[in-house]
């Protein structure tokens, strides 16, 4: 048997530095987003000034520097002589209501008070008199905004909190994916987080090959990758939905294959090939992360494209399809299997045009067939490695 940790102290022959192509690395030098950065430092300034400044909304595709350049801002801010203000970043995929995400300030802050126990008016009262003790001014940066569960009530409370504070004030910064989230929200939320709206542009081809460049020549050892595989990469993402994280996953996956393989060269055959996985992955990982009720849907639609012919049904392409109703009915018991209240259908049809919206699945309606007027649904991606996600997900939470 071979030895089984042979391979980890051995160098490898494509890689110069992995860190830097991991999807958590931030980037120090954020190119094509100088006005981007120049604009946020504008807003947050009368807040370093010590004065509440007004709310700002962030908005844009994934991928499109959003969070980088946040935290590229908080960085530098953290380097300038301001005594009065301060930045909290809040990741609110883990930050996900208004309890964690004053919680979460207070442990930044007050970290005396945040052992759990203290309830939310305690929490509440303690920020307002450390902000008041000298007038901070409070920048809560709130990124991926859209999955806090009582937005509308924490959106009210840090708002509310402005009027009880006799000096000093809390600006948010709300930040989004979701291109679309505007129509979401409560109408007071919208008018008070939407002060000031900014959005991050898609980059094209050019720009992510530049990107890809910049961190190839770090990450990779020197002459592994050739030009026409950056240039793929670039196009590819480009095409997708101009995602500089896509674009640099591909070339990242391209070059573990050529080391799996005992290649010489990154090419664009192996970007080809690489593109195939790193879609699925980042699939993958925007299935794990989505809203339960959503993850059940997603879920029962594995199931069921999984099971007997009895509910599927051919489309004139040859392409199997679910009929809407089935997959709701299928996931009612997978709630209630779970012990979890299943959503009205009211909500399903919501759901389902979410996920279609993030091509998680294709959906379409049916012309008047058997069952009268339809959606037909089918999943994006491999059923059974579907399942297979979500069942290891669901055990965690369990
Ligand atoms: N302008 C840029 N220059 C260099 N790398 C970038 C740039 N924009 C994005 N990236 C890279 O792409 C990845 C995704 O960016 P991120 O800021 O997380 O996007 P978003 O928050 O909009 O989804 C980051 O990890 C970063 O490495
Ligand atoms: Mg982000």
């Amino acid at each position: 048997m071979a030895e089984p940790f042979e391979d980890m102290f051995k160098e490898s022959k494509v890689f110069a530095n992995r860190e830097v192509l991991s999807p958590h690395y931030v980037p120090h030098n954020l190119i094509f987003r100088d006005k981007q950065i120049q604009e946020i430092a504008k807003y947050l300034t009368p807040s370093l000034r010590g004065e509440r400044g007004r709310n700002v909304f962030v908005y844009g595709k994934t991928g499109t520097g959003k969070t980088s350049c946040i935290k590229n801002v908080i960085e530098r801010v953290k380097n300038l002589p301001v005594s009065k203000a301060h930045i909290s970043y809040i990741n609110c995929r883990i930050y996900n209501s208004r309890y964690r995400v004053l919680q979460k300030i207070v442990s930044d802050y007050l970290p005396l008070y945040a052992k759990r126990g203290y309830g939310i008016v305690d929490i509440y009262e303690r920020i307002i008199s450390w902000i008041e003790e000298d007038g901070k001014v409070l920048v809560v940066a709130l990124d991926e905004i859209d999955v806090v569960k009582d937005l509308d009530d924490l959106i009210y409370t840090l708002t509310r909190a402005n009027s009880d504070i006799k000096s000093g004030g809390i600006t948010i910064l709300g930040i989004s994916n979701k291109v679309s989230f505007k129509e979401e929200l409560d109408p007071r939320s919208l008018s008070t987080l939407y002060e000031n709206e900014m959005l991050f542009p898609p980059y094209n081809s050019n720009e992510l090959a530049q990107i890809i460049k910049e961190r190839v020549e770090v990450g990779f050892k020197k002459g592994m990758v050739d030009q026409a595989a950056i240039n793929l990469s670039a196009a590819i993402a480009a095409k997708e939905s101009g995602d500089a994280r896509l674009a640099l996953k591909i070339i990242s996956r391209a070059g573990e294959i050529v080391e799996e393989n005992g290649l010489d060269i990154v090419g664009p055959d192996q970007v080809n090939e690489a593109a195939k996985y790193a879609e699925e992955d980042i699939a993958y990982e925007l299935i794990n992360t989505l809203p339960e009720h959503q993850k059940l849907i997603v879920y029962a639609i594995a199931l069921l494209s999984l099971q007997g012919s009895r509910y599927k049904r051919l489309n004139e392409d040859g392409e199997m399809y679910l009929f809407s109703g089935d997959i709701y009915d299928k996931y009612v018991s997978v709630a209630n299997s779970l012990q979890k209240e299943a959503k009205s259908s009211r909500w399903y049809r919501k759901y389902i045009a979410d996920l279609d919206m993030q091509g998680i699945i294709v959906s379409y309606e049916s012309g008047k067939g058997i069952r009268g007027h339809t959606k037909l649904i089918k999943l994006s991606y491999q059923p059974g490695k579907i399942k297979d996600t979500i069942e290891r997900t669901l055990n965690k939470e369990a």
